[in-house]
């Protein structure tokens, strides 16, 4: 296999898809930033990939902290480092259905992708991969009209940011259901980072960025549970290899077992 070089990091790689990434990246040839908001668990599955040969260092992030997101681009900043890839795969999916669920799957799920990414980007090298990892759900075609409308073709970022906070206010005030929105706030999350990830493509691409989102299929993980059709392996063969493109690959592309799949 063809070596990758440069440096990775990796969101939530404490665990499920986001350690297997890293082994991936680490296996491949890169240089792994496995980050995650629990320094213990970071730090043991740091441990445990480095028992296996590969370069990898730990670094505390919290997606949904903008001071720690701060302090994490402040530390690899004062160190020079470059990225050549961005992997945002902290995700969340919590039981139930009201505003506050609405606000904390929206903050890690779709903000933390998004601010993570703007505060790391001046650090991305040229040819960078930001790969967002996002979930079937989030497809347009299975949304209600008034969600499609909403999101197709996605509108600019500001508006972008509005419509996700007034899903919140909608659940909040008892309408979303007569505003088209469905009860599921993991399925807006990843509507709006698919939506993101279309904005952000075409922002970057004057930069030679990469900026992609895929489907890594249901996945026995935590968060998929022990019945889902797909291991870890195959699960996080797609993000890798989204976050390893060569630099005439793909960009706004949304991706499941490395095949185009439509928004
Ligand atoms: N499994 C599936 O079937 C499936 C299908 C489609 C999409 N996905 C997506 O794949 C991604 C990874 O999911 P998974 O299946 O590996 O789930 P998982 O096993 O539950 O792992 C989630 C990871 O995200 C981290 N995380 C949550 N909130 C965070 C925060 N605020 N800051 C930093 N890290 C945070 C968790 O850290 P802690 O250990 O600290 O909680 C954990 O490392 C998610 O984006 C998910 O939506 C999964």
């Amino acid at each position: 296999m063809k070596k990758v070089t440069g440096t990775a990091l990796v969101t939530g790689g404490n665990r499920g898809l986001g350690l297997e990434v890293c082994r991936q990246l680490g296996r491949a040839g890169m240089r792994v930033l496995l980050t995650a908001r629990d320094e213990a668990a970071g730090e043991q599955a740091t441990t445990e990939l480095r028992s296996e040969g590969l370069d990898v260092l730990f670094q505390p992030l919290d997606v949904a902290s903008q001071e720690s997101i701060d302090a994490l681009a402040g530390r690899l900043e004062r160190q020079g480092l470059r990225l050549s890839a961005l992997v945002n795969n902290a995700g969340i999916a919590l039981d139930g259905f009201d505003a506050r669920v609405a606000e904390k799957t929206l903050e890690v799920n779709f903000f933390g992708a998004l601010h993570v990414t703007e505060r790391l980007l001046p650090l991305m090298e040229e040819h960078g991969r930001i790969v967002m990892v996002s979930s079937g759900v989030g497809e347009l075609d299975g949304q209600s009209t008034e969600v499609r409308r909403r999101f197709d073709p996605p509108p600019p970022k500001e508006k972008l940011l509005a419509l996700m906070h007034e899903f919140v206010q909608d659940v909040r005030s008892g309408q979303y259901s007569s505003k088209g929105w469905p009860g599921s706030a993991y399925r807006v999350s990843k509507v709006g980072l698919n939506a993101l990830t279309r904005l952000l493509a075409d922002e970057l691409k004057g930069r030679h960025l990469l900026v992609n989102a895929v489907c890594p299929g249901w996945v026995r993980t935590r968060m998929g549970g022990p019945h889902a059709s797909r291991g870890v392996e195959e699960g996080a063969d797609t993000i890798a290899w989204a976050a390893m493109l060569p630099p005439d690959g793909a960009t706004g592309g949304f991706f499941r077992s490395r095949k185009p799949i439509p928004w």
